[in-house]
């Protein structure tokens, strides 16, 4: 039997414990505080930003959202960094990727305070996650081992094929899978845009992590059985819909639960776990900014 797993389930349980967290800052007279930037005219980056600002209110954290004109000079975004960085009510910035290419994402990263990085992107974070020692573990990655636990599925000794390596999940998820301790200690090959047959790695993987934003680019002939899949992908295809586009992951689900014993679906898997997390490191934040 697959066990397709409920992401909105998990993520329903992370909220409650956030939510709590929430009430045991307020009688320290703390209200969370978290920012959102948008510097783009992108669909999916506005309804991304729209659902993080929704989450928020419904945890009890203070949302802020500032949008920058596209268009605008860097210095623009760079400004209102700076205020965030200077505002106490603030205790968390996500400036939403992608940037437009005249902004180098890199000087972005590097302006916001890292200890209101929720995103955990700062190069100083990053760091620390390599050095097992993270501040923020970022959002989607940590949503993932929330996953694979919630589930059962036990890392130590594994092997793991991430799909991917950017640096907002593929990078961060193979350095959470390879540490020491719960959620880690497997044994982690990280796959991308040149690795010479693909399919010889993800066949010879216990659990498959894939997030390359290629739609359905794994199969269940990629797959061995009784795998763990977790598929972080979420694209917009052209399809007959009211929208003009459905959402469909990295993999290609029906021929994957061939193979798979848990296996995430697209929508309704990891996407909410990493909202759920923002939430989580938000509080955090807070949490580290007042005491
Ligand atoms: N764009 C896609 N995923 C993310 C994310 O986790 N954080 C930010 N800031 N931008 C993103």
């Amino acid at each position: 039997m697959t066990t397709v797993i409920d992401g909105n389930g998990i993520a329903d349980g992370i909220r409650a414990d956030v939510s709590d967290c929430v009430e045991t800052l307020a009688d320290e007279g703390v209200v969370p505080g978290l920012a959102t930037v948008l510097m783009s005219d992108d669909g999916a980056s506005e309804t991304y930003v729209s659902m993080k600002q929704q989450a928020c209110e419904e945890v009890g954290i203070r949302g802020f959202h500032h949008e920058i004109d596209p268009d605008a000079p860097a210095e623009t975004l760079f400004e209102k960094l700076d205020e965030l960085n200077d505002d106490p009510d603030v205790h968390g910035i996500l400036v939403q990727m992608p940037v437009p290419d005249h902004v180098t994402k890199r000087t972005v990263l590097e302006r916001i305070d890292p200890e209101k990085d929720v995103d955990g992107f700062h190069p100083e974070n990053v760091g620390r996650l390599v050095a097992g020692n993270a501040r923020y573990k970022p959002c989607t990655p940590h949503g993932v081992q929330k996953i694979l636990a919630a589930a059962g599925v036990d890392t130590e000794g594994k092997d793991a094929v991430v799909v991917g390596r950017s640096d907002i999940v593929g990078k961060p998820m193979a350095n959470l899978l390879v540490q020491y301790g719960e959620g880690g200690n497997a044994t982690t090959t990280v796959c991308h845009s040149r690795t010479e047959d693909l399919a010889a790695k993800t066949r010879a993987a216990d659990i498959v992590v894939a997030a390359a934003g290629v739609p359905e680019m794994i199969d269940g002939e990629m797959l061995s059985e009784g795998v763990t899949v977790v598929d972080v992908g979420i694209n917009r295809v052209d399809a007959d819909t009211e929208k003009g586009y459905e959402l469909v992951g990295d993999v290609d689900f029906e021929s994957a639960r061939e193979k798979a014993e848990v296996i995430t679906p697209v929508p309704g898997g990891v996407g909410p776990l990493t909202i759920a997390m923002l939430m989580y490191n938000t509080v955090k934040a807070a949490s580290l900014q007042s005491g």
